[in-house]
């Protein structure tokens, strides 16, 4: 391990060397320090589940800042929704309108938007809808796509990162009744879990911190990551779940860091939702990579009653640097513990069969488009927004992010293929107001747990998506699509599309 953090200190100094203008060696040496020993232990949070159907379809949700304790009785100033930090899990019934309506009690100006949910562009919570200081927002959201794990989170202009960052991020669950007729474990907080993975750099007192006008030049280049992995905001905590099947809805909501998800023990687990909804089949993994933004639901068996931690491998993304763990070696690192109770399974068995998506058919797409996304690694510094630090040349086909600029006309009802280029890294693409399908990834067809409907999708290098745009967005409310690094989106990897 030693050894491999000393070759990661070499890459760095090369990396230091190759792009001199970027960061002294001093910036980087802080930037992956290990954190503090993580008191391991605590019960894993279980956020609050708001059961729209059971208050009239009527939601309120407040944007306010709290104090959370990461390190036991060091708490530190936190954001969240209608808690100190994260948020409630909103669960939707398909078919009615949910009455939303989101107050801003922090101090800086916020949207919320609603990642995943089908629903027109005036409703979406781009920067384009700001909610100032002091201000609530009302707006009806009409739910109508299959069951699926979602989620919200800020998207105002130049400040998503930072306040995700801080703990404003929630799940929503669209409930079609299908749970039922499948017989999926599906009573939430004792056999349906949901599972939010984030990185953190905790200081000693406490603290996390995150000021835009302090980024440096590797923070934006690589995203933010932090050697600390919270779940739940809890850092390694235990799960107490029956002995028998168990669904996790796992969220990476982290700012940056890729997650490459195992068992200790190496034990099998199925794949059988990812970002749009259920696949036509469980897919039986050992491992299984989760992007900034992507959703997977999985079951994982408790049977034989043994104790598991769930386990984090090094990040592949991180270029000169290699494969490094978010602890700065290259090791897998326990992110969490199952502990099997005796009480009785609700559910045992791994249905055969889910539910077969809807047709996509790539030969009726009616255009195709090209997006080369760019992090300009390496590349002139310059001044542009919020940021100072910023290297030059993040955007997409060569233009960084305008709020005042259209990018793409699309049609009602009609699909197009997409033409994915990453540059720089791998980015997690993301479409806001629409569902694709993978085509194709690295010139491959997608593996079986990528080959449903999704809205994020992690591209190393080039992948091939067939859009379907049943949403419509007008000039003044249009959607965005954007690499879900929030960094890169800040500073400008990210375009906007209406659809009519
Ligand atoms: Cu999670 Cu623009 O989105
Ligand atoms: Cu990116």
């Amino acid at each position: 391990m030693a050894l491999a953090r000393n070759s990661m200190l070499l890459a760095r100094r090369k990396f230091a060397i190759g792009c001199g203008a970027l960061a002294s060696s001093a910036i980087l040496d802080a930037r992956f320090g290990l954190g503090e020993p993580a008191p391991a232990g605590t019960r894993l949070p279980i956020p609050m589940l708001i059961d729209a159907a059971k208050q009239g379809n009527a939601v309120h949700l407040k944007a306010m800042s709290g104090r959370h304790a990461f390190i036991e009785g060091k708490p530190t100033r936190t954001y969240g929704y209608s808690a100190p930090v994260l948020g409630p899990v909103m669960r939707v019934r398909r078919g009615v309108e949910v009455q939303v309506t989101v107050e801003n009690a922090l101090d800086a100006v916020t949207t919320v938007h609603w990642h995943g949910l089908l629903v027109p562009g005036y409703n979406d919570g781009g920067p384009q809808h700001p909610i100032k200081p002091g201000d609530t927002r009302r707006l009806v959201l009409k739910i109508d796509q299959p069951s699926a794990t979602l989620w919200f989170h800020p998207h105002p202009h130049h400040d998503t990162a930072r306040q995700t960052y801080m703990g404003l991020t929630g799940i929503i669950i669209v409930d079609d009744g299908s749970d039922a007729r499948l017989d999926l474990p599906r009573t939430y907080g004792l056999d349906d879990l949901p599972i939010v993975l984030q990185d953190r750099s905790i200081d000693s007192d406490g603290s996390i911190g995150y000021d835009n006008n302090d980024l440096n030049a590797l923070d934006i280049a690589y995203g933010d990551r932090g050697d600390t992995i919270i779940v739940n905001g809890a850092i390694t905590p235990v799960a107490k779940v029956p002995s028998g099947l168990v669904r996790l809805r796992l969220l990476n909501a982290a700012n940056a860091q890729n997650f490459d998800l195992r068992f200790k023990d190496q034990r099998t687990f199925h794949v059988i939702a990812s970002d749009g909804g259920f696949l036509s089949a469980p897919v039986a993994v050992t491992e299984l990579r989760i992007s900034p933004a992507e959703r997977f639901e999985i079951l994982v068996d408790f049977a034989d009653g043994k104790a598991v931690a769930l386990e984090t491998g090094p990040d592949d993304e991180l270029g000169v640097f290699g494969r490094v763990a978010p602890d700065g070696s290259a090791d897998y690192v326990a992110i969490m513990r199952f502990e099997p109770t005796p009480t009785m399974p609700l559910v045992k068995r791994v249905p055969n069969r889910l539910i077969e998506p809807t047709t996509a058919n790539a030969a009726s797409a009616t255009r195709r488009r090209q997006f080369v996304l760019d992090s300009g690694l390496c590349a002139n510094r310059q001044q542009a927004g919020l940021h100072t630090n910023m290297p030059a040349l993040i955007g997409i086909n060569g233009k960084a992010f305008d709020l005042a600029r259209i990018d793409v006309e699309t049609k009602l009802g009609t699909t197009e293929i997409w033409e994915i280029t990453s540059i720089g890294m791998a980015h997690p693409f993301h479409v806001h107001g629409a569902l694709f399908r993978v085509l194709s990834i690295e010139e491959q067809p997608p593996p079986a747990h990528l080959a449903g409907w999704k809205d994020t999708v992690l591209v190393e290098d080039k992948a091939k998506l067939l859009v379907a745009f049943n949403q419509p967005a007008t000039r003044q409310h249009p959607f965005m699509y954007h690499c879900h690094i929030l960094e890169h989106e800040d500073a400008g990897l990210m375009g906007q599309y209406i659809c009519s």
